[in-house]
C-alpha cells in the first residue's frame, strides 16, 4: 500500500500513453490534411476547365449539357435567361426551350428546318422581325453546326431521360 501511494502521484506527472498518443496525433492530421487541401484544389480547378476529349454521342442529353447549353448562356441567356424572355422565349431550361416563344415552338425536335431558332441563328432573316440572334453578332460555324446537328438528332435534355 505504501508504494503505491508514493508512485502514483510521481506517475502522474510523466509524460504517460496519453501525452504520447497526442505527439502522434498531429503529425497524423497534417499528413492528412494537405493531401485534402491539394484534392479541393485541383477539384476546384477541373470545375473551371472545359472538357476534354471527344465530345459526348450527339443524341444524347450530354451533348446539350456540355456542348449546346454553354453556347446558349455564354449568348442568348443575358435577353432569353432569367428574368428576361425577349419574345417571350426562354432558353435556359429544357422545358422552356421546347415550350418555345410568342411566335410558337421555335425549336421542332428533328427538323431544323423549320426550327425559327435555326433560322436566326444562321442569319437567314434579317430584315424581318424578330430578326437574326444574336441581334449584334452572330455565332461561330462550328456553334451554329453543333446546334443544327443537336435538333437534328432530336434535342435530347436531361429531363427528356
Ligand atoms: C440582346 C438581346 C438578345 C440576345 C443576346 C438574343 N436575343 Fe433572341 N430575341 C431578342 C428579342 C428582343 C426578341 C423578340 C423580337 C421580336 O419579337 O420582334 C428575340 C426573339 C428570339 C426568338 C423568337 C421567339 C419567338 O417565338 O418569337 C428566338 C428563337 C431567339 N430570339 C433566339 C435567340 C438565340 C438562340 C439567341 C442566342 C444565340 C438569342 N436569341 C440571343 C433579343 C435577344
Amino acid at each position: 500500500m505504501r508504494t503505491l501511494e508514493k508512485t502514483l502521484p510521481v506517475r502522474r506527472l510523466k509524460p504517460g500513453p496519453a501525452t504520447n498518443v497526442r505527439h502522434t496525433a498531429r503529425p497524423l492530421w497534417e499528413a492528412l490534411a494537405f493531401p485534402a487541401l491539394a484534392l479541393s484544389f485541383a477539384l476546384l480547378t477541373a470545375g473551371c476547365t472545359k472538357p476534354s476529349g471527344p465530345p459526348p454521342p450527339v443524341d444524347s442529353p450530354a451533348y446539350y449539357t456540355e456542348v449546346v447549353q454553354p453556347i446558349l448562356r455564354e449568348n442568348c441567356y443575358r435577353c432569353h435567361g432569367g428574368m428576361n424572355h425577349k419574345g417571350d422565349l426562354r432558353l435556359d431550361s429544357p422545358e422552356a426551350i421546347l415550350h418555345g416563344g410568342k411566335r410558337g415552338v421555335d425549336v421542332v425536335p428533328g427538323h431544323p428546318e423549320s426550327s425559327l431558332l435555326i433560322t436566326l441563328i444562321r442569319h437567314e432573316q434579317k430584315s424581318d422581325p424578330p430578326g437574326p440572334m444574336p441581334p449584334k453578332s452572330k455565332l461561330t460555324e462550328a456553334e451554329i453546326a453543333a446546334v443544327t446537328a443537336w435538333i437534328r438528332a432530336g434535342a435530347k435534355m436531361p429531363a427528356m431521360e
